[in-house]
């Protein structure tokens, strides 16, 4: 087994000319929490776009365990167990929380909805969406509708209903965003649960969380990869403060400090 489960190869995406992704050699170690940082339109969810599949890229190639995924879709990427947070979580508002998490497994398992499925199956789906719920901090949640759960919740459940699909290495984008500080905490102890045994690569403003997660940071500007290595280093890298300046480099430093 190679010690990178996700390598990328001259990854470009032009769209009519504007390359918002620029050449992009991307390695991520397997099982490390991997961060992909980066200025408002750095290219980096234009990243995530191709390495599940929802772009096609211009240029380069996607190596996933070992295979070449470039010409792969979606759906196929996410059966081989690398998976995006949304990809799957369109929540439903009306039914519980506990469904919702019934419902991925069965898409998991099924492909489709089988009500005719027996009933010990129906209730082996019922003990893992507990264990799930439990995983993310919601048992107590399981009865109320999804609507009826907190913003920060809803993220929780997101993570619930993607770990349905046992994925081996999971793409989060901006898991914090517009959360508040108790949720953003919470947030960062459930990536920490739930990395154990996965790889994560992981979009985030917020430098605070990325310090306390990531063991590798790549640092994206204008498309380009500005700089990589653990937070200390990329942090005093003075093209990265350079690309921050004005907006996060304050924040940048109060993070590292
Ligand atoms: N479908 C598209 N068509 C044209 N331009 C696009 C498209 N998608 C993204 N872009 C452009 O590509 C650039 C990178 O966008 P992207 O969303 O990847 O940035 P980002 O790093 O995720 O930014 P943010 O931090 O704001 O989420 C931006 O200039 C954006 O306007
Ligand atoms: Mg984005």
């Amino acid at each position: 087994m190679s010690d990178a489960i996700l390598e990328t190869s001259g990854l470009t995406k032009e769209f009519r000319g504007f390359v918002a992704v620029n050449d992009v050699n991307l390695s991520v170690k397997r099982g490390t929490i991997h961060g992909l940082i980066g200025p408002n339109g750095a290219g980096k969810t234009t990243c995530f776009n191709l390495l599940t599949k929802f772009l096609p890229p211009t240029r380069g190639t996607i190596r996933y365990d070992g295979r070449d995924i470039t010409g792969m879709k979606p759906a196929q990427v996410a059966r081989l167990g690398l998976v995006r947070s949304f990809q799957i979580s369109a929540v439903f508002p009306h039914l519980s929380v506990l469904e919702n998490v019934r419902v991925a497994l069965q898409r998991q398992r099924g492909g489709s909805f089988d009500f005719w499925r027996s009933d010990s199956i129906l209730r082996s789906y019922d003990s893992r969406a507990r264990e799930l719920l439990d995983d993310v901090g919601l048992s107590t949640y399981a009865n109320l509708t999804a609507g009826e759960l907190p913003y920060g919740r809803k993220r929780a459940l997101e993570i619930a209903t993607t770990l349905a699909l046992d994925p081996v290495m999971l793409l989060l984008d901006e898991p914090t965003a517009g959360m508040a500080h108790d949720d953003v905490d919470r947030i960062v102890a459930l990536v920490k649960r739930v990395a154990v045994g996965r790889t994560v690569l992981l979009v985030e403003h917020n430098l605070k969380v990325v310090s306390g997660l990531c063991d590798t940071i790549t640092v994206l500007a204008r498309g380009s990869v500005l700089a990589e290595g653990d937070y200390a280093t990329v942090a005093r890298n003075p093209e990265v403060i350079a690309a921050y300046l004005g907006s996060e480099a304050p924040a940048m430093e109060a993070a590292h400090g």
